[in-house]
C-alpha cells in the first residue's frame, strides 16, 4: 500500500490512516516517553561524574577533523553547549539548564542531573502504571515543599559587613573547589570577593575585566584597579597623563595614502599623483584640526591611525592609541565616562573621558595600558596569568562562574550551607510532606526526595567515597536537629559546614531546583513526537 492513503496496522489489526506527510514521522505513547526517558537520562550521566569539588574532567573535541582545538573542562554549561543531541528530550534538559547558567551563572550540572535522575524516579513510576499525570501533581507537591524548606533555612548576613564577607567567601570558594582551581583557590576566591565588592551593589559584570596572559602561573594573577587595554601607544606619543581628557572615537584616520577603491583614477603625470596626494593630506590635517579643538589630551580610536595624523597629534603632546578593539573601545567610554565620537564638528557638547593615571605597564613580556582611578571608580580588571591557555581558558570559565554566583548573592544575600545540607533538608520536607497525602501521588513525592537526595550521594561517589554511607550517616544528624551538617569532601565524611565554610546562595539553589523540575515534568508529559517533515520550497 502506498500513496495518501497508506497507513500502519495498530494491535487489534485496524489500519489507522496516515495522516502525517511520508517525510514526517511520529512516535506515540510508550516509545515516545521511553526515548524521552533515555535521551534526557544519557544527557544526566554525561555530566553527573563532573558534579561536587571532586568531579572529573572532560576534554572535549570537535568533531570536525580539521578543528584541533580542544578544551578541557568540567564546566556543566560548556560541556552542555558542546554536545550535538538528536533526542528530543535531551535538548529539553539542555535548554533549560543553559537557562540557568545566563540566569544566575551556576548550577547548570545541577539542573541536569537533578532532572535527569527525576526521570529515572519517574520512569519507574511508569512502569509500574501510575499516571503521569499523578506524578506531575506529586512533584508539584513535593517542589513547593522543598522550597519553602530552601527559603525557611536560608540565612541572611548582609547586615554585618564582616560576616557577610565571610559568607561570600565561602560562596565563592565552594563554587572555586569544583572547578580547576584548587590549589590557587584562597587566592582566587580574594580576587572575585574583591572584585564584586568593588562593584558596590551594580550587578554588571562588564565593569569587570577579565585579561588572559600565558606566562607565570596561577597565583601570580592579580586584580588591578581600573582599565587595562591590551595596546601599545603609538611611538611619538607621551607615554604617561595624569588626569587626561581622553577622546573616545571611532572614525577612520588611514587616508595619508590614496585609497580610492573601486575607482579609476586616470593620471597623466607623477605630478598629478602628489597633487592628489597632497590634497588628501590636507583633508586628513583639516580632520586632525578639529579633532585637536575638542583639547583632548589622549585620542583613541577604533581604527587604524596612520602616520600622518599621528606625528600631527604627537606635536602637540597629545597620547594616540590606535586600533583599540569593539570590545575595549565599548568598555573603555562606559568605565571612563566618555561617548564613542564619529563626527567631530560641536566639541562643545562631545563628552571627554577622565582618570587619574594613564601609563604603559608591563604584564609578562607584553606592554599594556593601564588607565587608573577611572571615572567610573567601580571597573576592574582582573589579570589571569598561567602556564597554558587550556589552563587559562578552565580559569577564566571557573572566575566567570564564581564572579555571577557573588554578584547574585548580593543581590539576594541570601545563603544556605553546602555539602548536600539543603539537598538532604529538603529531601526530609519531603519525606514528611509523602506521610501525609493518602494515595498514589505520594509515591511521586517520595521519588521527588530520592532524587533529591541522589545530588550529594553523586558528589560523594564522585569523590570516590562510600556514598551509601555517608548519606545514611548524614540523615541521621539532619534528622536529629543538626542543622549544620554536611559532606566533607576532603575527609570523606560528615563535618560540620559552618566551620568548613561550605555555603551557597540561595537564589542559585532556588533556580536549580525550579529548573530541574520544570524540565523534568515538561518532558514527562510528552507522549508523542512528532518529527515534522523538512519544508519544501514552493514549485516543488
Ligand atoms: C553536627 O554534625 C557535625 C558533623 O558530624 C558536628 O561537627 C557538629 O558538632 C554537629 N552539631 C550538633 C549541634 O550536633
Amino acid at each position: 500500500m502506498s500513496g495518501p492513503y497508506a497507513g500502519r496496522q495498530d494491535e487489534a489489526g485496524n489500519v489507522n490512516p496516515q495522516i502525517f506527510d511520508e517525510q514526517a514521522e511520529e512516535s506515540k505513547g510508550e516509545m515516545a516517553r521511553l526515548t524521552s526517558f533515555v535521551g534526557a537520562i544519557a544527557i544526566s550521566e554525561l555530566v553527573k561524574t563532573t558534579l561536587g569539588p571532586k568531579g572529573m574532567d572532560k576534554i572535549l573535541k570537535s568533531a570536525d577533523p580539521n578543528e584541533q582545538k580542544i578544551t578541557v573542562t568540567n564546566d556543566g554549561a560548556t560541556i552542555l553547549k558542546s554536545v550535538y543531541v538528536d533526542n528530543a528530550a535531551a535538548k529539553i534538559l539542555i535548554d533549560i539548564s543553559k537557562t540557568q547558567d545566563d540566569e544566575v551563572g551556576d548550577g547548570t550540572t545541577t539542573v541536569a542531573v537533578l532532572g535527569g535522575e527525576l526521570l529515572r524516579e519517574a520512569e519507574q513510576l511508569v512502569i509500574a502504571k501510575i499516571h503521569p499525570q499523578i506524578i506531575i501533581q506529586g512533584w508539584r507537591l513535593a517542589k513547593e515543599a522543598a522550597r519553602k524548606t530552601l527559603l525557611d533555612i536560608a540565612m541572611d548576613h548582609s547586615q554585618d559587613e564582616a560576616v557577610f564577607r565571610k559568607d561570600l567567601e565561602s560562596i565563592a570558594g565552594t563554587t572555586l573547589s569544583s572547578k580547576l582551581l584548587v590549589q590557587e583557590k584562597e587566592h582566587f576566591v580574594n580576587l572575585a570577593v574583591d572584585a564584586v565588592l568593588r562593584l558596590k551593589g551594580s550587578d554588571d559584570l562588564k565593569l569587570i575585566q577579565i585579561i588572559k596572559k600565558a606566562g607565570g602561573n596561577l597565583k601570580d594573577s592579580f586584580l588591578a584597579d581600573g582599565f587595562i587595554l591590551e595596546k601599545k601607544i603609538a611611538s611619538k606619543s607621551p607615554k604617561v597623563k595624569i588626569t587626561p581628557r581622553i577622546l573616545v572615537a571611532n572614525t577612520p584616520m588611514d587616508y595619508d595614502k590614496i585609497k580610492i577603491f573601486g575607482s579609476k583614477v586616470k593620471v597623466d603625470s607623477i605630478d598629478k599623483v602628489a597633487e592628489i596626494e597632497a590634497a588628501e593630506r590636507e583633508k586628513m590635517k583639516r580632520k586632525v584640526d578639529k579633532i585637536l579643538a575638542h583639547k583632548p589630551s589622549i585620542f583613541i580610536n577604533r581604527q587604524l591611525i596612520y602616520d600622518y595624523p599621528e606625528s600631527l597629534m604627537a606635536e602637540q603632546g597629545v597620547m594616540v592609541i590606535e586600533h583599540a578593539d569593539f570590545d575595549g573601545v565599548e568598555r573603555l567610554s562606559s568605565v571612563l565616562g566618555a561617548d564613542i565620537l564619529s563626527t567631530f564638528d560641536t566639541p562643545e557638547s562631545a563628552k571627554l573621558g577622565t582618570c587619574e593615571l594613564v601609563d604603559e605597564i608591563m604584564i609578562g613580556e607584553d606592554k599594556v595600558i593601564r588607565f587608573q582611578g577611572c571615572h567610573e571608580g567601580r571597573a576592574s580588571t582582573i589579570v589571569l596569568r598561567g602556564a597554558s591557555t587550556h589552563i587559562l581558558d578552565e580559569a577564566e570559565r571557573s572566575l566567570h562562574d564564581a564572579l555571577c554566583v557573588l554578584i547574585q548573592t548580593i543581590k539576594n544575600s541570601k545563603v544556605v550551607y553546602g555539602g548536600g545540607n539543603t539537598e538532604v533538608r529538603m529531601a526530609e520536607a519531603t519525606d514528611e510532606l509523602a506521610r501525609q497525602i493518602p494515595g498514589k501521588k505520594s509515591l511521586a513525592i517520595e521519588a521527588y526526595g530520592r532524587a533529591l537526595r541522589k545530588l550529594p550521594m553523586i558528589v560523594a561517589d564522585n569523590g570516590g567515597f562510600d556514598s551509601a554511607e555517608i548519606i545514611s550517616q548524614l540523615r541521621a544528624e539532619i534528622h536529629n536537629g543538626n542543622t549544620t551538617a554536611g559532606i566533607d569532601i576532603g575527609r570523606g565524611c560528615v563535618g560540620n559546614m559552618e566551620d568548613l565554610g561550605i555555603k551557597e546562595c540561595l537564589r542559585v539553589k532556588e533556580q536549580a531546583l525550579l529548573a530541574a523540575s520544570e524540565a523534568a515534568e515538561m518532558i514527562l508529559r510528552v507522549d508523542e513526537i512528532v518529527k515534522a517533515a523538512p519544508r519544501r520550497r514552493e514549485g516543488y
